[in-house]
């Protein structure tokens, strides 16, 4: 029997510690066999033992996996470098070389967790979206400079560029989303001010005549920021560029009640990449008390999307529901008097459910 390759980037912080679990999660669900396991090293702890975040190695194995699960990359020990050498800049350098240009990032609450949203329950219960990100494009591409003027005064230089065939292939994605849930789409750009968005509102106006079936509109992103918590339950489907779609993605985030329960998925036109949305957490690393949900849930993705396994997708994502219904609560969702489980535990409940 042919195996998929699998490789595994734990990267930094909690990483290790839920890449771990996820990978526990997926061994149980599949047959023995049908995935093959690497792992390699991102972010920090490949700048320590290479001296580059993104070591050549790295890059060989992932451009030849089936798809890539990483944990999260980052954290103060190593924040003084120049951008190329810190941890976040060997996570772009890894999304550039995958060409993962669509970051699906699905925001759905859970009804049991309602109280631990910062919303009203009314508004929390109804969350049901899906961001779909730009990732390889805008401001964290762009040419960028740093330097100082002739009377000494420093400056910064960063560049939000996109051409057309990177808009189309992402809104292209976004409408195919739509077709697949309630056919609406929420195309996010600062139209009012940026030239890249302007363009961007006028390739997808000139798509929406492809998809007949889809209602689109645009809403400017800063009107977006504030409808996501006064009523979410009006999104369905947004698309939006790169720096738009990462502050978005963290405010609906929260909605849920926890960063730690949201997945994501990065794809291409070959390669996917899966990642819980929330970042290393060092100020918790190694206690084994982190969330494992997030990563769970994008293995779960990732045997959907990359592997052909939306069976094995679907089941883990039933236990993963089931267990926190029947109460499974790691710290970031327990309320006060509740049973708070460890990382490793968390998995157990969900295991069992399987
Ligand atoms: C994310 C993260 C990254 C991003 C950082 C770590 C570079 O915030 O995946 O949302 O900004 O894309
Ligand atoms: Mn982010």
């Amino acid at each position: 029997m042919s195996s998929y390759q699998v490789v595994l980037l734990p990267g930094d912080g909690i990483g290790p510690e839920i890449v771990g679990e996820a990978v526990r999660v997926l061994e149980k669900v599949t047959k023995p066999g049908a995935i093959q396991f690497s792992s390699q090293l991102l972010g920090g702890k490949a700048i320590d033992e290479t001296g580059e975040p993104f070591p050549e190695v790295t890059r060989q194995a992932v451009l030849a996996a089936d798809a890539v699960l990483l944990g999260a990359v980052g954290g103060p020990k190593w924040d003084k470098g120049p951008g190329h050498l810190r941890p976040e800049g060997g996570l772009l350098a890894l999304r550039k070389a995958l060409g993962v240009y669509a970051n699906l990032r699905p925001v759905k609450a859970f009804p049991e967790l309602i109280d631990a949203s910062p919303l009203k329950a009314d508004v929390a219960g109804a969350v049901d979206l899906l961001i779909v990100r730009e990732l390889t494009g805008g401001v964290y591409f762009g040419e960028r400079e740093r330097g100082s003027n002739s009377e000494g005064e420093r400056f910064a230089r960063d560049t939000m560029l996109y051409t057309e065939p990177e808009i189309r292939r992402v809104v292209r994605r976004g409408f195919e989303i739509a077709q697949g849930r309630s056919k609406r789409l929420t195309s996010v750009d600062k139209a009012n001010v940026l030239d890249s968005s302007r363009l961007w509102r006028e390739i997808v106006e000139e798509m929406k005549g492809d998809y007949p079936d889809v209602q689109v509109e645009h809403v400017l992103v800063d009107a977006c920021a504030m409808y996501l918590v006064t009523k979410p339950h009006y999104f369905d489907v947004v698309v939006t560029e790169n720096l738009f779609g990462d502050i978005l993605s963290d405010e609906a985030a929260v909605l849920t009640g926890s960063i730690g329960l949201l997945p994501s998925a990065s794809l291409g036109d070959k390669s996917g990449l899966y990642e819980p949305i929330h970042g290393s957490a060092p100020d918790i690393a190694g206690q084994g008390i982190a969330n494992p949900v997030g990563t769970i849930l994008s293995a779960a993705m990732m045997l959907r999307y990359s592997l052909q396994m939306s069976e094995e997708a679907s089941r883990i994502e039933r236990a993963v529901a089931a267990a926190l219904s029947e109460g499974a609560r790691t710290k970031d969702i327990a309320r006060p008097g509740e049973k708070v489980l460890s990382t490793k535990e968390m998995t157990e409940a969900i295991l069992a459910r399987l």
